[in-house]
C-alpha cells in the first residue's frame, strides 16, 4: 500500500483539467464513494496496528494532496476565458457620486412648493423676439430695457431678434395659448448685458409666476407669497411688500422677506435692516391682458418674479454669484448632503 500511496501522490500533482465539469470528474474519481483515495480509507481499516501507524500519515497527506489539487483546478477552469460559471471580465473603475448644483436645488424646491398650490410648469425659449419680451408687457418704445447696454441682440430692427432679459416673456407665451384659468411656474435661464461680478452675471436663473382667473385679488398674491416663503424659508418668516414699479404690473410691489440669518434683528447679510428682498411681483396690468387676447372686464391676475441665485445666496449665504457658474468641484461639493 505504501508504494502505491507514493505513485497517486506523484499521480496528483499530474492531474490536469481543461473545464470546469473535467475538474469535477477528477473530484469524484478521486474523493468521491467510490473514488480512489475513498476506497484507499477503506482498505485501510482492515489493516492491523502496526501497518495503520506506518501508513496513516501517508494516506492523510494523499487525501490533503488531492484536495488541494482539485481545488485548485476547479477555480483555474471556473476563471478561465468561456467558462460558464466564471466572470472574466476585470474589476469596473468606481464613479465617486456627484451631486446636485445648487442652482438646480433651488429651482426643484420652488417648483415644489408652487405644483402643491396648483401650478403646472411652463417653459419658453431663450432666444426670443421684441414682441414676448417687451412690446406684450407693455413697455413703452424707449424704455431702457430695450437698449443694447442691457440686451443681447441677435439682429436689431422691426424683426429682432434676442436673448430673453428676464422670463416674463413665458407668460406672454403662456397667455396666447390658453384662455384662463391659468396657473403656472416658469423657470428659465435669462441673459443681460452685464460686467461679471460678485453680484452681476450675464446668465442667471428666475422663475416666473402668474395666476389669471375671475376674482383674483391683491390679498391672493400675498397669501401666495406668504405660503412660498414660508415653505422655502421656515414657518416664521414673515413677509413686507413696498410698492415699486414693472411695465407689466399695476400695482407692483417688491417682496422682502424677514432675514433667516438673523431672525430680523439686523446683521450684515440683511445689512442691518432685517429684510431681504427676494422678487418683484404686482397685479397684471389690463393692458398685457388686453394685449394677449384676455378680456380685462372679465379676468384679473397676478404675476411674480424672482431670481434663483439670489434665493440660493440668502438660502446658503453665497457670497460671489460667479461661484455657480464656475464648476469648481470644491464648491460644488459643499452641497453634496444640503437637500
Ligand atoms: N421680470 C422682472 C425682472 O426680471 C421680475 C418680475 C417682477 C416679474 C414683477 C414679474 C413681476 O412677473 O410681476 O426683474
Amino acid at each position: 500500500m505504501q508504494n502505491k500511496i507514493q505513485r497517486l501522490l506523484k499521480e496528483v500533482e499530474t492531474l490536469a483539467a481543461k473545464s470546469v465539469q473535467e475538474a469535477e470528474e477528477i473530484r469524484v474519481q478521486w474523493l468521491g464513494k467510490k473514488g480512489v483515495v475513498t476506497v484507499l480509507f477503506d482498505e485501510f481499516k482492515n489493516l492491523s496496528a502496526a501497518e495503520k501507524r506506518v501508513l496513516g500519515q501517508a494516506l492523510n497527506a494523499l487525501k490533503t494532496a488531492a484536495q488541494e489539487k482539485i481545488a485548485a483546478l476547479r477555480e483555474v477552469t471556473e476563471q478561465a476565458p468561456g467558462s460558464v460559471s466564471g466572470d472574466c471580465t476585470p474589476p469596473g473603475i468606481p464613479h465617486p457620486f456627484g451631486a446636485r448644483h445648487p442652482i438646480a436645488m433651488v429651482r426643484n424646491e420652488i417648483i415644489g412648493i408652487f405644483k402643491r398650490s396648483g401650478y403646472t410648469l411652463a417653459e419658453g425659449p431663450e432666444i426670443e423676439d421684441d414682441w414676448h419680451v417687451f412690446s406684450a408687457l407693455n413697455f413703452p418704445p424707449e424704455h431702457p430695457a430695450r437698449d443694447m447696454q442691457d440686451t443681447f441682440f441677435i439682429r436689431q430692427g422691426d424683426n429682432a431678434v434676442l436673448l430673453r432679459t428676464h422670463t416674463s416673456s413665458v407668460q406672454v407665451r403662456k397667455m396666447e395659448t390658453q384662455q384662463p384659468p391659468v396657473r403656472v411656474i416658469c423657470p428659465g435661464r435669462v441673459f443681460r448685458n452685464e460686467a461679471i461680478s460678485a453680484r452681476a452675471h450675464c446668465i442667471f436663473h428666475q422663475v416666473e409666476g402668474l395666476y389669471i382667473d375671475e376674482n383674483v385679488s391683491f390679498a391672493d398674491l400675498k397669501q401666495a407669497i406668504l405660503y412660498f416663503a414660508q415653505e422655502l424659508f421656515g414657518a416664521d418668516t414673515k413677509i413686507r411688500l413696498r410698492p415699486s414699479y414693472f411695465p407689466f404690473t399695476e400695482p407692483s410691489a417688491e417682496v422682502d422677506v424677514s432675514c433667516n440669518i438673523c431672525g430680523g434683528k439686523g446683521c450684515n447679510i440683511c445689512k442691518g435692516t432685517g429684510w431681504l428682498e427676494i422678487m418683484g411681483c404686482g397685479m397684471v396690468d389690463p393692458n398685457v391682458l388686453e394685449a394677449n387676447h384676455i378680456d380685462s372686464g372679465k379676468y384679473t391676475g397676478f404675476a411674480f418674479g424672482m431670481g434663483i441665485e439670489r434665493i440660493a445666496m440668502l438660502k446658503w449665504q453665497v457670497r460671489d454669484l460667479r461661484l455657480y457658474f464656475e464648476n469648481d468641484v470644491r464648491f460644488l461639493q459643499q452641497f453634496a448632503t444640503a437637500l
